[in-house]
């Protein structure tokens, strides 16, 4: 497996690979950057042996599987190639462009995008048909599912493909069409943004509206809590990718998640969302 982008989805989803006995080649644009994601997915791994699910001389082979380059030429070779480099439609459109030149007719092009149009980011590629959408969860080597979403030209074939690579990474594959947010953040979205309104129209304290949803619904975080790990600044463009997709009022984002993304208040990343870090 290939994997384009070490951040956290791409450190996971190398980690999972990687303990699923597959070999993963990891690409980063730089050598700083390559060398952080080799330390989280070392983390990863080190998790995994303090929790006792891992021995230690498992771990060290583990990593000896996975290769770290900054030229995607290393990608040569692999069946499967998982973008995961930043959400955003032109620089996923630039990295699939460099991607679909090295990848063959036989080769399954990802892309772990949560919420842009996997036929809008095929447009190009020499093979839409191969292209598929995997999404997969943060925490990915905790969290059970993997999303995937079909293009409007991805063939049955690589559908197939996909999900038992996805099964062999120990992931509960859900097939979705590729409608804006698919089916996790259309649901999952405006949840978040709906909690965010009530913390603006002061309905309740913050506190108050994580243990509502906590002890009430038995979710593990609470929405606000949980819009803070994924980043407030990544809800408010989802809720803008289904405002703008479907065009309909109901998904207009929060202004207060706009408020809190204009003061650079993102959430765990920067120290400061909703809660202090
Ligand atoms: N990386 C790897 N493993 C992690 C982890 C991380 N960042 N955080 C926790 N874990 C592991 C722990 O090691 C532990 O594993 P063991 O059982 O093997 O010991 C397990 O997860 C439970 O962790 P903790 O006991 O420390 O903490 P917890 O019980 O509070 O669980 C949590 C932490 C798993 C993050 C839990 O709070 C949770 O499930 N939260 C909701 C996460 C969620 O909804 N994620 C999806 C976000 S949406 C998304 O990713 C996609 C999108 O499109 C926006």
């Amino acid at each position: 497996m290939g994997v384009l982008g070490l951040g956290t989805m791409g450190s996971g989803i190398a980690q999972t690979a990687l303990e699923s006995g597959i070999e993963v080649f990891a690409v980063e644009l730089n050598d700083e950057l390559l060398s952080k994601g080799a330390a989280r997915v070392k983390d990863g791994l080190e998790r995994r042996v303090r929790s006792g699910k891992l021995s230690s001389g498992k771990s060290s082979s583990l990593l000896s599987s996975l290769s770290l380059s900054t030229d995607i030429s290393s990608f040569r070779n692999c069946d499967i190639i998982v973008e995961a480099v930043f959400e955003n439609a032109e620089t996923k459109s630039s990295a699939l462009a460099s991607i679909g030149r090295i990848a063959g007719e036989g080769t399954i092009v990802a892309s772990n995008t949560s919420s842009i149009s996997i036929t809008l980011l095929s447009k190009g590629l020499k093979y839409p048909g191969n292209f598929i959408g995997m999404h997969f969860f943060n925490p990915v080597p905790v969290m059970k599912l993997l999303e995937l979403v079909r293009g409007y030209l991805t063939t049955n074939e690589t559908v197939e493909k996909a999900k038992s690579i996805g099964e062999k990474m120990g992931k509960e594959v859900v097939e979705v069409r590729d409608y804006p947010g698919f089916v996790s953040n259309r649901v999952l979205m405006p949840m978040i943004n709906e909690a965010a309104f009530a913390l603006m129209e002061g309905i309740a304290r913050k506190e108050d509206i994580d243990r509502v949803m906590k002890l009430g619904m038995n979710h593990p975080m609470g929405p606000l809590e949980l819009a803070d790990f994924i980043g407030v600044d990544v809800c408010l463009d989802i809720m803008n990718v289904l405002y703008s997709g479907f065009k309909d009022p109901k998904y207009r984002p929060c202004p207060l998640l706009v408020n809190m993304v204009n003061a650079g208040r993102t959430g765990r990343k920067s120290g400061e969302g909703f809660y202090k870090y």
